[in-house]
């Protein structure tokens, strides 16, 4: 038996970086993977890319802080499997800007993209998993939603909000048997930390408080949401999975 048979589970931001990975990874342990996203074209190569290896998948092109193009998301899943048993809200953006020098228009975009959207997909899935009986929700937060570092407040408002909304999810939800934790990655080698990372010294000073000296790769992130995905983890519920090397541990 593989670690998530026969799942259906929708994906945000599936296309590139750990949603590829979570998404590959779901589907070699047996979810039905449908990869949400804004971009068609890698998203369409993710799934691709697993139904080469053998899994099952399907893209769903979704602008995550569009409430419409939730509901036909969730439409399409429901008339193609019957049933939803995990969403991950994992598609999100960065802005790399001290408090002083983000804009009004930075700052509502930020949130729309990574808080926002976690409560449209959350809200829009909640009614399936009701009528289920059960029903797993993982948002991606990150250790920017816990501690703080230089020149990313908006990104760091908009990933503590994600933990607390969880948090409430939680409490709102078991009720209905629905779990709802977050995961917080550390940094990760990933298209969203390419500048971040680069060049040399900036590494070094990014990198510095992570207690095992290195970025991590999306897949070794993909393995926590694996656990939470599966029924591994079914006392699991209002927690925070931190994966950072230790980052937050000092
Ligand atoms: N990379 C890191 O070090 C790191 C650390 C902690 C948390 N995170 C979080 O993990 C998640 C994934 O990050 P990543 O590094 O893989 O990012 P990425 O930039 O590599 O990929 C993000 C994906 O989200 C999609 N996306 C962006 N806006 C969207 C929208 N409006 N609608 C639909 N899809 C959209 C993109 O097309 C892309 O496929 C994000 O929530 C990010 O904030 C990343």
């Amino acid at each position: 038996m593989k670690r998530v048979e026969n799942k259906v589970i929708l994906i945000t931001g599936g296309a590139m970086g750990m949603g590829r990975t979570h998404s590959e990874l779901l589907a070699s342990e047996g979810a039905w993977v449908f990869v949400a996203d804004r971009d068609a074209a890698e998203g369409q190569a993710t799934v691709d890319r697993i139904r080469k290896s053998g899994g099952k998948a399907d893209f769903i092109a979704l602008d995550v802080t569009a409430e419409g193009e939730w509901n036909a998301a969730i439409g399409r899943i429901l008339n193609a499997a019957g049933r939803i048993d995990v969403l991950i809200n994992n598609a999100g953006i960065l802005v790399l800007k001290p408090v002083q020098d983000t804009t009004n228009a930075e700052w509502d975009r930020i949130f729309d993209v990574n808080v926002r959207s976690v409560f449209l997909g959350t809200r829009a899935v909640i009614p399936a998993m009701r009528t289920q009986g059960r029903g797993n929700i993982i948002n991606i937060s990150s250790i920017y939603g816990l501690v703080g570092a230089p020149g990313a407040s908006a990104y760091q408002a908009s990933k503590g909000a994600v933990r607390l909304f969880t948090k409430s999810c939680a409490v709102d939800l078991a009720p209905f048997n629905i779990r709802v934790n977050s995961v917080h990655p550390g940094v990760i080698e990933t298209p969203m930390t390419k500048d971040l990372l680069a060049p040399a010294d900036q590494r070094k000073a990014v990198l510095g408080p992570t207690l095992l000296g290195r970025a991590a790769r999306p897949e070794e992130v993909s393995q926590a949401v694996l656990f939470l995905a599966s029924d591994e983890s079914s006392f699991v519920h209002g927690a925070e999975l931190v994966v950072d090397g230790g980052y937050t541990a000092n």
